[in-house]
């Protein structure tokens, strides 16, 4: 479902003809009181032939980045009526409305850039979606004054969004174990590294010390592990749940429906399955055991689990053009992602891609910047990747849309075996915290320090 002017009867979709003016259709956000209550009204509307689509809730409606279920003004009477039917009583129903940003264009600026750069500007101040070639020319622009606007206008848009408090999470790499053959990834199965799996109790060390500095979120990351099952993981889960009660982020990689839905169900809050392109050919390319439709209806089935969904790429991974990261982008945003890691590709030792020149600092940052104006209100991490390549790039990043900072708390014995790229940079809190002082962001509430 696409927001404006799309087309109906193979005309002007989404906007209706009256006499000869257009006027837009308007789109409105059912918000749940809870992501149960949100997959039952999802599930509800879509048998009663409405057609939904799970996005980011609005800035207004309080909780950062929950779901919301988006239907069409023409169903939202017959929308209310079902809700009325059924006895569910939601915690509102908002217009979806464009995001206006006015004042990002002045004089000044009109006179040193070009006529198509200002087109795009005016776009992004009404809150029109962009198009691909115009997120392209976002992206490869080599013109400073046009680049400090794009800048400029992520930061405005985060702010407006999401605010100008940094969010800090503590990832636990619990496993390096992978049975995966991902080309670009220093633990992939193939590469010979010393290999380790932390057990429950070391775990469990590391999130009561998270939860200490008042942490909210704990990111369980591994390598796509048998030996840390389904079963243990929902172990796991539970007793987090049960001794911080902490939202828990995972990212163990590929599922099947029902093991989504069990760890959901154990009390996982958060998800991140990156597309790492959305370009089917170089996807294959360097996922050799993988399948990108496989990847696409995982993510999928994340969102319909009610999962806040996380996603990403890899800028400058071999193969890869602007033109596709312009589509991942859209993607990104079609998908409804809630959370964006967008890291450059650093070659790792002893993978086919060893000697590969790394990611571009630069365009990895724009992406970033680019992401924020067109998806708007998401979590977009100034990634660990680049951090690795410069600490100063991690900075530029959070003062250019980023609003999150992943910390490592793998101990430091298995941390050095968890090189899924070489070089790969220690984030602690008081580097977070230097970060987002020298980005100008505030800290977040909720640290006990
Ligand atoms: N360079 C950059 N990012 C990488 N990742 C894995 N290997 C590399 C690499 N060599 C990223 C992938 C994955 C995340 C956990 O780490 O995007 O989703």
């Amino acid at each position: 479902m696409r927001q404006g002017k799309s087309k109906i009867r193979g005309e002007v979709q989404g906007t209706f003809l009256k006499g000869c003016v257009y006027v837009e259709e308007k789109f409105y956000l059912i918000l749940a009181k809870n992501s149960a209550q949100m997959l039952l009204i999802n599930k509800l509307l879509r048998e009663n032939g409405i057609e939904t689509d799970l996005v980011p809730s609005p800035p207004e409606s309080g909780t950062v980045c929950a779901i919301a279920i988006k239907i069409q003004g023409v169903n939202l009477e017959k929308a209310k009526n079902i809700l009325f039917e059924n006895q569910i009583e939601v915690r509102g129903i908002y217009e979806d409305k464009k995001m206006k940003l006015q004042g990002l264009i002045d004089k000044k600026l009109g006179a040193s850039v070009s006529k198509e750069f200002l087109d795009i500007l005016k776009k992004i101040e009404d809150g029109d979606e962009l198009l691909e070639k115009e997120i392209v020319y976002l992206l490869s622009t080599k013109d400073i004054k046009e680049i400090e606007s794009i800048y400029a206008a992520a930061d405005r848009i985060k702010r407006e969004t999401v605010g100008n408090v940094l969010e800090i999470r503590g990832a636990i790499e619990f496993s390096n174990y992978c049975c995966k053959k991902c080309k670009y990834c220093g633990i992939n199965s193939q590469n010979k590294i010393e290999r380790y799996r932390m057990n429950e109790e070391e775990i469990m060390e590391v999130v009561g010390y998270l939860n200490k500095i008042g942490l909210r979120t704990v990111i369980l990351q591994s390598g796509e592990d048998p030996h840390w099952g389904t079963e243990r993981l929902i172990q796991l889960i539970k007793r987090i749940k049960i001794e911080t009660g902490m939202r828990i982020t995972l990212s163990v990689g590929e599922k099947s429906f029902e093991e989504y839905e069990s760890l959901k169900l154990a009390g996982a809050d958060n998800y991140l399955l990156k597309i790492e392109t959305t370009n089917r050919k170089l996807f294959k390319t360097i996922h050799p055991d993988g399948d990108f439709d496989s990847r696409l209806k995982c993510s999928r089935w994340l969102k319909e689990l009610g999962y806040i969904n996380g996603s990403g790429n890899i800028i400058g991974i071999p193969g890869q053009t602007i033109e596709d990261i312009a589509r991942d982008i859209l993607y990104f945003k079609e998908m409804g992602i809630n959370m964006i890691g967008i890291g450059p590709f650093i070659p790792a030792k002893g993978t086919v891609f060893e000697n590969m020149p790394p990611g571009d600092i630069d365009l990895t940052i724009r992406t970033m910047a680019v992401t924020r104006i067109v998806c708007k209100k998401v979590y977009i991490p100034s990634t660990t990747a680049l951090a690795s390549l410069s600490k100063d790039a991690q900075i530029r990043a959070l003062k250019a849309g980023a609003n999150t900072i992943m910390l490592i708390n793998t101990p430091a014995k298995y941390r050095t075996n968890y090189m899924i790229y070489n070089d790969k940079n220690m984030v602690d809190i008081d580097s977070a915290i230097y970060a987002a002082k020298k980005a100008g962001l505030e800290l977040p509430k909720y640290l006990k320090l």
